[in-house]
């Protein structure tokens, strides 16, 4: 089994997707998504930005390693009666039956960035991206201390060292490799541009539950409790875990969560 798509058809990344749907709303409408302009949604998920896009009139094909992910997306579609939008199993990192110059707008927020050979995936999106076409991705920042970097800190040092070779995903959240990345694709530096953005998770729970929700739901921290069980660690994870939650939620309430997170929103113009 390749282990980039057993991760993400581990647990239910739906009920995390659930939290994150009004920014990636916001976040297509910054995109500025118009009627009729073919957009590709690499790593959908469950659609939380491929919705909001077919809500807006754009032909929209998401792809996402992950089956589960890809029928709970086609299932919201069809509940939606978005029939422009449909979602496919594929890899970021080969999206070889897509034509070339297929797509105006190739968006993926947090997506590729999770997929293996990097430089593979800079190609594939630049491909399938028309000239005059752009590229939207929104990537966590390495080292941030925001929530997302902050959880994958914390929870690799519970996890074994990743296996030779590995290249981190949150590197696409560092501009010069992003850069790189796109020019060993044939687009130049001047076309990339980068920049800090916030996406917020809002859920309708108290901190810690959120944290039992990552627990229980979301492959990569399944993943670092697996491990940290295996090493009778698991309390202490859970307790970095909690407080980190807590002291980043900004809910005035006690009974939801919310809690900002920075990222790098890349726009490439091809
Ligand atoms: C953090 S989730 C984000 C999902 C969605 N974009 C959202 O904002 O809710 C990461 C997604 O990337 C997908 N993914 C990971 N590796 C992939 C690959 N190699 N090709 C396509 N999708 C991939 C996962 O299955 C998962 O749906």
């Amino acid at each position: 089994m390749n282990p980039n798509k057993a991760l993400w058809e581990k647990g239910d990344f739906t009920r995390i997707a659930e939290t994150m749907r009004q920014s990636g709303k916001e976040l297509v409408d910054w995109i500025g998504v118009t009627e009729g302009l073919k957009v590709l949604d690499l790593g959908c998920g469950d659609g939380t930005t491929a919705l909001p896009a077919a809500r807006l009139g754009a032909e929209v094909l998401g792809v996402d390693i992950a089956r589960n992910l890809v029928e709970a997306g086609n299932r919201r579609a069809k509940e939606a009666g978005l029939t422009n939008l449909t979602i496919k199993e594929g890899d970021a990192t080969d999206l070889g039956e897509l034509a070339d110059d297929r797509f105006d707008l190739v968006v993926s927020i947090f997506g590729a960035m999770f997929a293996p050979r990097p430089f593979d995936v800079a190609q594939e999106m630049v491909r399938v991206t028309r000239p005059g076409g752009r590229i939207v991705m929104g990537n966590w920042i390495p080292g941030d201390p925001t929530l997302v970097a902050q959880i994958l800190r914390i929870s690799s040092a519970y996890a074994p060292p990743p296996p030779e070779g590995f290249v981190s995903p949150m590197t696409w959240g560092i501009t010069d490799d992003v850069v790189e990345r796109f020019a060993a694709a044939g687009i130049p530096e001047a076309k990339v541009s980068c920049a800090p953005e916030t996406f917020a998770f809002d859920a309708p729970v108290p901190p810690k539950e959120f944290v039992r929700l990552f627990r229980t739901y979301y492959g990569p921290t399944m993943n670092a409790f697996e491990a940290a069980e295996a090493n009778g660690r698991a309390d202490a994870l859970l307790g970095e875990l909690e407080g980190l939650f807590e002291a980043q939620n900004q809910s005035p309430t006690e009974r939801q969560t919310y809690i900002p997170a920075t990222y790098l929103r890349v726009t490439v113009e091809v």
